[in-house]
């Protein structure tokens, strides 16, 4: 393919997507944009977080961009499309995996930010599956937060102190952030976990028509780190793997 595929997150929540993108195809090239310097988005007003991915855009756009993914569950949800209408290279995102969790019935827990879980398409989403599951939705309003502040060693981080109590047949993890730690998450309320992650790989390698190839093979991934803030993500990235 010609030209990067990029990465944009607030911050590290969008390294899951790079790593698991990246594991599957490391032939191909990659940016990561991580707005770290003012992450977290979620608890921020919509414009506000409309203009602040504006603006890491118009720094993505300065290299050779094949596509980009918004590996933020909060910026798709605010501006996917304004943000689509303005660059000519495709543009994909990723929303709560709220159907594969409602289709496995039983009671499921959303968990999101504050302005994912206020936003149109999530409404969209759960009116589409309430009759499939008894869902549920939370905001862990400093989650996405301590997972920044603590990266990349995130198994100190205390879940008790930011999710509710509950038994769940299964937890939508509705922020790329979350799904850095969705094994513990998994752990904490003994259930399977929805992401997202794969699914929207999966998206991605249909639509630009990827080629598998034997992902063993290849040591090096060709991959940019940027961004707004320390650049620590490397070292989570492959923290990662
Ligand atoms: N990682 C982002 C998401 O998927 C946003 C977290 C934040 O900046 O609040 O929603």
């Amino acid at each position: 393919m010609q030209g990067r595929i990029a990465f944009f997150d607030s911050g590290v929540g969008g390294l899951a997507l790079l790593a698991e993108c990246s594991g599957r195809f490391p032939g191909e090239k990659y940016l990561y944009y991580g707005d770290n310097a003012n992450a977290p988005y979620g608890n921020r007003g919509d414009r506000e977080i409309c203009a602040l991915a504006d603006r890491a855009f118009a720094e993505i756009a300065r290299r050779e961009i094949a596509a980009a993914v918004i590996a933020c569950n909060t910026v798709t949800a605010e501006c996917a499309g304004s943000l689509r209408r303005r660059y000519p290279f495709p543009i994909f995102g990723i929303e709560p995996a709220i159907r594969p969790a409602a289709a496995a019935g039983g009671k499921v827990l959303v968990l999101a930010t504050r302005a994912t879980l206020r936003s149109a398409r999530v409404a969209a989403l759960l009116r589409e599956n309430e009759t499939r599951a008894e869902i549920a939705c939370f905001c862990p309003a400093r989650l996405a937060e301590a997972v920044e502040a603590a990266a990349p060693d995130l198994s100190a981080l205390r879940l008790e102190e930011h999710l509710p109590p509950g038994r769940y047949d299964g937890v939508v993890l509705g922020c790329t952030h979350y799904a850095l730690i969705g094994r513990a998450i998994a752990r904490y309320y003994s259930c399977p976990v929805y992401d997202g992650v794969a699914e929207t790989v999966d998206h991605l390698q249909k639509k630009l028509n990827i080629r598998s190839e034997n992902a063993s093979k290849r040591a090096k991934i060709d991959v940019i780190f940027a961004g707004s803030g320390k650049i620590r993500n490397e070292m989570v990235f492959f923290g990662l793997k």
